[in-house]
């Protein structure tokens, strides 16, 4: 039996995807695999779906397609995540030349699966949900140098109508806080000045040991780790969001100012439908909460037009919202039919177009909304973490603790210094909707 040992591997979908793949990856590695740029070097190739909207589940079937002609020829393909879940052996009858089919709540059976990928087995898969145990590896291949995620808590207990994630990451499950604080020190110690706790919902975080902190304690301290600059986090649920997350920011510079609170809509009969268990004037309290901190803490959302239901008047209201909160920025989705969810069941549905429409002057009026807040930025010194140089311009590509991209030119220096991974104090001297620009300060 020949034994597969390159693999190539794509991901689709949020950033809780792209860490399961950096966890996938040091998985392999410590299995002896090793990892190349391409599909067709490898022999092994691995695509990290998603699903949450019907053209995201669309991409991995398409990749899969370009590669039909390979079936038979050595290469083994293994679809993981929210697909995989979603579609499980489905995927098998829809792309024949698939042999590994395995959901984010299985990917501590990865070695396991791999033994019996290499014994020859064809037909190999992980989809039980019924789990209580979180993906933790010793080996993580983590792909940015300064910036790194920890995951504090998989899967959601929440039932929002439109929503895959609970059928494809299964029910709650925290990591232990003890387990989160030694890997923040073993990311500073390792170089790592920032990092991104990540979870469906943050908020939920319940510490499974005695010592029981919930999120904010598990901020506050992670904070505190020393060598760690910045700490950002994602996704907050505004049900579970309480004062304590904004009190924390205000009282410890570590913890980057900027909240993202998915608002989803701006008509409480809309957040009804949705069962998103607040109401608008619940959600405006969080608003109010953050802008009467003392720091001035950015705040973006995620919103979706046309929820099945969705009249005029309640699209006027998720308008009126965004002149209301005035968003640093946002994501704007169409409503997506996605299987197994409670919206399927709902009449009412609004049509392509007019969803199309309503995008379009959502995006619209935050983009005019976006330029008008980021003037406000023009001549203020922002401390940015370098993350990048643009030769074509000459530009360095910062990012501020509010997490906006200010992109800057350093005067005086020798062109060959290397800024990547240090922060550096910008004065902003030009502003656009989607970007600031700048020079260092000596
Ligand atoms: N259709 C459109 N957008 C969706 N989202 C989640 N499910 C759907 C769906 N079925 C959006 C939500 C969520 C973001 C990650 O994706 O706005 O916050
Ligand atoms: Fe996509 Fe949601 Fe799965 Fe992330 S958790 S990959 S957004 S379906």
């Amino acid at each position: 039996m020949r034994v597969v040992k390159t693999f190539y591997i794509e991901t689709f979908g949020c950033q809780m995807n792209v860490h399961d793949s950096e966890k996938v990856i040091g998985t392999l590695i410590a299995q002896g695999y090793s990892q190349v740029a391409t599909p067709e070097e490898a022999e092994l190739v691995f695509y990290n779906t998603c699903s949450i909207r019907d053209k995201a589940e669309q991409k991995v079937f398409s990749r899969l397609q370009q590669f039909k002609k390979e079936h038979g020829r050595g290469k083994t393909f293994a679809v993981l995540g929210c697909v995989a879940q979603q579609e499980g052996e489905k995927i098998f009858a829809k792309a024949p030349h698939v042999s590994l089919v395995c959901g984010s709540a299985s990917y501590n059976q990865l070695p396991e699966m791999l033994v019996q990928l290499e014994t020859g087995n064809r037909r190999v898969t992980g989809l039980s949900l019924d789990t209580e145990d979180t993906f933790d590896t010793p080996l993580t291949r983590r792909d940015n140098p300064h910036r790194a995620y920890i995951t504090i808590i998989e899967g959601c207990d929440k039932s929002c109508a439109y929503c895959v994630v609970p059928f494809t990451r299964g029910p709650e499950r925290s990591r232990t806080s003890a387990s989160v604080i030694s890997e923040a020190r073993k990311l500073a110690s390792a170089g790592y000045s920032e990092i991104q706790l990540l979870g469906q919902n943050v908020n939920s975080y319940r510490d499974p040991s005695p010592a029981g902190w919930d999120f904010t304690t598990l901020l506050a301290n992670v904070g505190r780790t020393p060598g760690i600059r910045r700490v950002r986090f994602t996704t907050s649920h505004p049900r579970d969001f309480v004062q304590g997350i904004i009190d924390a920011i205000d009282e410890n510079l570590a913890l980057c100012n900027h909240v993202h609170l998915p608002v989803q809509s701006g008509s409480t009969r809309v957040l009804e439908a949705m069962q998103r268990l607040y109401t608008r004037d619940d959600y405006m309290r969080r608003i109010d909460w953050m802008k009467k901190a003392r720091r001035d803490i950015a705040i973006t959302t995620d919103v979706i037009v046309g929820f099945p239901g969705e009249t005029e008047a309640d699209f006027e209201a998720t308008l009126a919202l965004l002149d209301a909160v005035e968003y640093d920025s946002i994501f704007s989705f169409k409503y997506s039919r996605r299987p197994n969810t409670p919206a399927l069941a709902l009449g009412d549905q609004v049509p392509e177009e007019e969803k199309g429409r309503r995008l379009t002057i959502l995006q619209e009026r935050q983009r005019a909304i976006q330029v008008r807040r980021n003037a406000t930025y023009l001549g203020r010194v922002e401390e940015c973490l370098v993350e990048g140089f643009n030769k074509a311009t000459g530009q360095w590509i910062g990012r501020t603790s509010q997490n906006k991209t200010l992109n800057f030119i350093r005067p005086t220096a020798d062109p060959v210094d290397n800024l990547l991974g240090t922060y550096v104090e910008v004065r902003v001297t030009r502003t656009g909707p989607n970007s600031l620009a700048g020079e260092s300060v000596h």
